[in-house]
């Protein structure tokens, strides 16, 4: 077994400091390794623990390894992606012939990384949008990959509180959220994506699951559609300019109350570990970061790399959402990208306000147990604080805020 969840403390922290020295030399796609024990297609390569997965798979000492990596999105691989010794394959996995012409072909998978999603207006159009993306996924690999294993899913902590349309109209699991609380009687996708694992893996013997459910993902990618991290840069870059302090936009109980985060790492090596450890198979996993904070710390934390005031919650005054804050930021935007030679990014891709306003606006925080992820034993961790700073610091380096 591999160092990162036997050892705990240290092991844990020796994976972060890994991460952070890591060099990013370019590897051309031809230095991928050429005896492979594992094959693994992560579909969503580029989203937030997508791109934590491309990084991770390749090192040499990843459990399961030397892994050969596919990695799917629709887009062209992004510059900002392009490091990882990876077989980038653009194709839209909404599109069964697509799926079936790009994914049918690549008969040596192993093990399936399902962490991709779409988002519609209702949750309705998110169960059908979603079923049919891992449905065409499934129908091309699974009948044409012999060796194929394990399939992990990513859904998330939205499995015991409801989707966001039903914030407020339903309630929620009382938390500490564990993996045994039974669905909640409104629709959601993550059930959806749930039942069509079971059921596709229920027909071929030896092949296995994972379900992943992480809360709010500290991690990199300017083009995922929920990245908390990101939008926060953003919204500092732009106080900065406009020499305004950082105001907080949210509640006062997400101020001075207890919420959890999901370190993108760490939720990949989660991934990882039951995609090979037998004590996982076939196993929901809550995959939060371990500890608990406050925003009022972040928010310090997040002032002080930007060089920024930053004003304590005020009670007294009414909150005005980052979504109505931002909403004619366009052209500052341009600017900041433009006078700091930044990778050329749009405002509503990188500033994603409606997520930061849901997340910063909760009542009571969503705390999750990872009783049962270390009775399995994935003993990994991360320290929240350390975690929203390491990331803050990738997306400055990596030169999508100044
Ligand atoms: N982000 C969070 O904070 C968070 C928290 C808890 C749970 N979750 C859950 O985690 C799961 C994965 O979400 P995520 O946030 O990790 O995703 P994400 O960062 O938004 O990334 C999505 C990835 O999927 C690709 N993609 C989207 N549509 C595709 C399609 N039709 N065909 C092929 N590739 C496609 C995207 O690239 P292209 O756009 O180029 O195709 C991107 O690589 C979701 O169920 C989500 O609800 C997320």
């Amino acid at each position: 077994m591999s160092w990162w969840w036997t050892g705990a403390i240290g092991a844990a922290q020796a994976s972060l400091q890994f991460f952070v020295n890591f060099d990013y030399k370019k590897i051309e796609e031809n230095d991928c390794p050429q005896t492979t024990q594992s094959v693994a297609l992560i579909l969503g390569v580029t989203g937030i623990v997508g791109n934590s997965l491309a990084d991770i798979l390749p090192l040499s000492d990843t459990p399961g390894g030397p892994w050969k990596v596919y990695g799917v999105a629709r887009r062209l691989r992004p510059p900002w992606a392009a490091d990882n010794p990876i077989h980038y394959i653009q194709c839209d996995i909404s599109d069964a012939a697509d799926a079936a012409a790009k994914l049918s072909p690549l008969t040596d998978i192993t093990h399936i990384f399902y962490v991709t999603w779409a988002n519609r207006s209702t949750e309705i159009e998110n169960c059908e949008v979603n079923g049919a993306m891992l449905r065409h996924t499934l129908a091309a690999v699974v009948p044409n990959a012999p060796n194929l294993r394990h399939i992990c899913l990513q859904t998330g902590l939205k499995h015991y509180t409801g989707p966001f349309e039903a914030i407020g109209k339903i309630q929620s699991h009382d938390p500490p959220f564990a993996e045994d609380l039974p669905r909640l009687d409104y629709p959601n996708f993550y059930s959806t994506l749930e039942d069509i694992l079971f059921d596709e893996t229920g027909k071929k013997p030896g092949l296995n699951w994972s379900v992943h459910r992480p809360g709010m993902i500290f991690g990199f990618s300017p083009t995922s559609m929920m990245n908390i991290i990101c939008t926060l840069c953003v919204y500092a870059s732009i106080c900065k300019r406009e020499n305004t302090p950082l105001k907080f936009t949210g509640t006062k109980s997400s101020w001075n109350g207890f919420s959890v985060g999901s370190d993108a790492d760490l939720i990949a090596e989660q991934h990882i570990w039951s995609a090979v450890d037998p004590n996982a198979k076939n196993e929901a996993f809550n995959c939060s970061n371990g500890d608990v904070f406050k925003w009022k710390h972040l928010w310090r934390v997040l002032a002080e790399r930007f060089g920024l005031e930053y004003e304590e919650f005020d009670e007294g005054e009414a909150v005005v959402s980052l979504a109505e804050r931002m909403k004619d930021k366009g052209p500052v935007w341009g600017e900041i990208v433009r006078e700091n030679g930044l990778v050329e990014t749009k405002l509503e891709e990188v500033g994603v306000w409606w997520f930061a306003d849901v997340m910063l606006g909760l009542e009571g925080g969503l705390v999750d147990s990872m009783n049962k992820s270390k009775e399995h034993g994935f003993l990994g961790f991360r320290d929240s604080k350390k975690s929203f700073g390491h990331w803050i610091d990738k997306v400055k380096a990596h030169k999508i805020v100044p």
